[in-house]
C-alpha cells in the first residue's frame, strides 16, 4: 500500500536537531505544499519548566517527526523562550537577580528539557538574540510606515502574570492576601492594575472584518473545532484598537520603539514576531511563509488566532496556516500553581516513567478538547498496560527463542493464510484474522488522518486497538502448541509469526513521532532498516497478496532485551507500611 507519491527517511531524532537549511523553491513552486514551519509558544522564563510545557512541545514535535516521515519535507521545529516584560522585569527583582542572568539560567532548563523529552527541534529562539530584535524593530518601522500605529492615551486594567489589558467584562472580585477585595481577570484568576500611559495603538478594529473572512472561508484553520467556534464568536464583539507599547520607565526590560526612546514595544508583539525571526525575517522569510503552524495553549489563542494574524495582514502578509489549539493539564483535578504546591517537574517524570513512558502518557492520554488530569496512578496503570504489557509482551511473544528458535522474520505460507474468498482446505485463517489484516492495512492511513486532525491521541488509540487485537491473533492460534516437527504445523506456525512480526513493524514505524526511541529498539529488534521506516511506503504484509517480502527470511536484530520495562509505583502498598 504506497500511501504518498514522495518517499522520505527521518532520521530518529535523539536530541535537538540541528537545521541544515537548504535551497527552497519560492512560494507557488512545485514543493511549496510540503513545507512547514512548526512552532511551539515561547516559553515564560519567570518560572522552571512544568508538564504542561512539555505537553505543548510534545505535540509539535510529534506533527513535526509524523511529517518527516510523510516525505522530506523540508520542515523546521522552532521553540525558545519569553524572556521580555514586566513579568520577568519583577521576576528578577524577587529573585534578586538581574534579568539576563534569571533569563539565561531559565532558558537552559526549557532548552535542556526539551533535549532530554526528544524534541526534534531545528531552532531554539530566545527573544533577547540580536537577530530577534533585528526582526521586531524591523517589523515595528514596517507596520509604522504603512499608518497601522498611532499613539493615544490608554486606560484600563493591566494584567501582568498575562501580560494583557482587560476590558471591565473579563474581571470579577476576589480577596487578596490580606483580605482586601482586589480585581482579578476572570479567565486566569490573576490580579489586575489600574494603568494609564502614553502608549502606540495597532488599529487592529481595521481587521476584524479581514479576520471574519478568512476564518469563514478557512475552517481548518484553527483545530479542534470548538475553538474555531470560539474565535468566531469574539470576532462577533467589539474589537477596539491595541496597545503595543509601554512607557520605558515602566518597563526598561523589553525591546526599544524605534526612533522613541521614551517607548517599548509591547511584549506580546515582541514575542510573536518570534516565528517570523525564526523564519529568517526580514530576509528569507518568504521561503517558508506561509507554511507557518503553530500549537498553543487554550489560554494564548487571542494572540495567536486574533492578534497576530491581524499584524501579518496588516503587513501584507499571509496568516498562519493552521492553529492547533491544546487545553491544560491539571493534577489531581487542581490547576497546577506554585502556591497550591502542586507543581509537576517533568525531569522527575522522566526519571520515574522513562522519557518514552511519559511522552507516551501526555500524548495518549492529553486530548485538545478538554482539560486533562495527571496523576502518578494514572501514568503507571496506561503505560504498563500499553507499553509493558500489550506491545512489549507481543514482541516478547513472537520473538522468544522456544516458539522462534531459528531468531529470523519466518516465511509466510500462502496455503496457510489464503487470500479472501479464494479459502482452501489447507487455509487455517479464521474470519477474525481476515478482520486484523484488513485493519492494520487500514492503520496507516487512519494514523495519518488522526495526525492531520490534531488527534494524537486518537492515533494512539487506534494502534493499541491494533496491538490488542494482534495479541487476540496469537492467543487464538496457540502457536506454542504447534509442533515444528510436522511440515504443515511448521508452516503455519511460521506464518503466525510472521503476521505478527509484520504488525509489529507497522506499529513499529507508526509510533515513532510518539516514542521515537523505543520505535527504533522494537524496528531494530524486527531488523528493519533505518531507510525501510517513512510513513511513505508502508506495504503492509506483501507476501499475503502474493508480492515478495524484503523480511522474509531475514535474521532479527540482536537486542533481545525487554521492549519497555513496567513501571512502579513510588508509594508504597499498606502492607509494607506495616511494621512487623
Ligand atoms: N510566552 C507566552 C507565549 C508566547 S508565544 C508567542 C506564554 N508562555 S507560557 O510559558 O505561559 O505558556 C506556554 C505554553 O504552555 C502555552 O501554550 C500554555 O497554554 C502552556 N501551558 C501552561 N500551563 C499549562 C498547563 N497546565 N497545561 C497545558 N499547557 C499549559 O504564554
Amino acid at each position: 500500500m504506497l500511501l504518498f507519491p514522495a518517499r522520505g527517511l527521518f532520521r530518529p531524532a535523539r536530541g535537538p536537531l540541528r537545521a541544515t537549511p537548504r535551497p527552497h523553491p519560492r512560494r507557488g513552486s512545485s514543493g511549496s505544499g510540503r513545507r512547514w514551519l512548526l512552532s511551539t509558544p515561547i516559553f515564560y522564563v519567570n518560572g522552571p519548566p512544568h508538564i504542561g510545557h512539555l505537553y505543548s512541545a510534545l505535540l509539535a514535535d510529534a506533527l513535526h517527526r509524523q511529517r518527516g516521515l510523510l516525505g522530506p519535507g523540508p520542515g523546521l521545529l522552532a521553540t525558545g523562550t519569553d524572556e521580555h516584560g514586566l513579568k520577568i522585569q519583577q521576576a528578577a527583582a524577587t529573585a534578586g537577580t538581574s534579568p539576563p542572568e534569571l533569563c539565561a539560567h531559565v532558558s537552559s532548563l526549557f532548552r535542556d528539557l526539551f533535549s532530554q523529552a526528544g524534541v526534534s527541534f531545528t531552532d531554539f529562539i530566545r527573544t533577547t538574540e540580536p537577530r530577534h530584535r533585528r526582526a521586531v524593530q524591523h517589523f515595528w518601522v514596517a507596520l509604522r510606515d504603512r499608518g497601522l500605529l498611532y499613539k493615544g492615551v490608554y486606560e484600563g486594567w493591566y494584567c501582568t502574570p498575562d501580560e494583557c489589558f482587560l476590558p471591565e467584562a473579563q474581571l470579577t472580585e476576589r480577596p487578596d492576601a490580606h483580605g482586601r477585595s482586589c480585581k482579578v481577570s476572570l479567565e486566569s484568576g490573576h490580579q489586575v492594575h489600574w494603568t494609564k500611559e502614553e502608549n502606540y495603538m495597532f488599529k487592529l478594529s481595521e481587521f476584524q472584518e479581514p479576520l471574519q473572512k478568512w476564518l469563514q472561508g478557512n475552517h481548518h484553520v484553527i483545530s479542534p473545532e470548538p475553538f474555531y467556534q470560539l474565535v468566531l464568536r469574539w470576532l462577533e464583539e467589539d474589537l477596539p484598537d491595541l496597545s503595543v507599547s509601554r512607557e520605558r520607565s515602566r518597563l526598561q526590560w523589553g525591546i526599544p520603539v524605534p526612533d522613541d526612546s521614551t517607548q517599548t514595544i509591547y511584549v506580546w508583539v515582541d514575542a510573536l514576531v518570534n516565528y517570523l525571526t525564526v523564519a529568517g525575517y526580514p530576509d528569507t522569510h518568504q521561503a517558508w511563509w506561509p507554511a507557518a503552524y503553530h500549537v498553543v495553549g487554550k489560554d494564548i489563542l487571542k494572540f495567536h488566532a486574533i492578534y497576530w494574524p491581524a499584524l501579518l495582514m496588516a503587513m501584507g502578509l499571509d496568516p498562519p496556516r493552521q492553529i492547533y489549539v491544546h487545553s491544560h493539564w491539571t493534577v489531581h483535578g487542581q490547576k497546577m500553581s506554585k502556591s497550591l504546591g502542586n507543581v509537576v517537574d517533568p525531569v522527575a517524570c522522566f526519571n520515574q516513567y522513562t522519557v518514552d513512558g511519559f511522552r507516551y502518557f501526555l500524548l495518549r492520554q492529553g486530548v485538545p478538547e478538554r482539560d486533562c488530569d495527571y496523576s502518578e496512578e494514572k501514568v503507571i496503570k496506561l503505560v504498563n498496560s500499553e507499553l509493558a504489557d500489550a506491545l512489549g509482551g507481543l514482541l516478547n511473544r513472537c520473538t522468544a527463542p522456544s516458539i522462534n528458535p531459528s531468531g529470523t522474520y519466518p516465511h509466510f505460507s500462502e496455503s496457510c493464510f489464503r487470500k479472501g474468498s479464494d479459502q482452501g482446505a489447507s487455509s487455517r485463517a479464521l474470519a477474525e484474522d481476515y478482520e486484523l489484516v484488513a485493519l492494520v492495512a487500514h492503520l496507516p492511513r487512519q494514523v495519518t488522518d488522526y495526525f492531520d486532525h490534531f488527534q494524537i491521541y486518537k492515533a494512539l488509540e487506534s494502534i493499541i486497538a491494533c496491538v490488542r487485537q494482534t495479541n487476540g491473533f496469537f492467543q487464538r492460534h496457540a502457536p506454542w502448541k504447534l509442533c515444528r516437527d510436522n511440515p504443515a504445523e511448521k508452516c503455519w506456525l511460521d506464518t503466525i509469526l510472521h503476521v505478527t512480526l509484520e504488525c509489529l513493524r507497522i506499529y513499529g514505524i507508526l509510533l515513532q513521532p510518539v516514542i521515537p526511541a523505543t520505535a527504533d529498539r522494537l524496528l531494530s529488534r524486527l531488523a528493519v532498516k533505518p531507510e525501510e521506516r517513512a510513513f511513505t511506503d508502508v506495504t503492509f504484509l506483501p507476501r499475503y497478496h502474493g508480492k515478495l517480502s524484503p523480511f522474509e527470511g531475514r535474521r532479527l536484530g540482536p537486542d533481545t532485551g525487554v521492549l519497555f520495562h513496567k513501571l512502579e509505583t513510588t508509594r508504597r502498598r499498606p502492607m509494607e507500611t506495616k511494621g512487623p
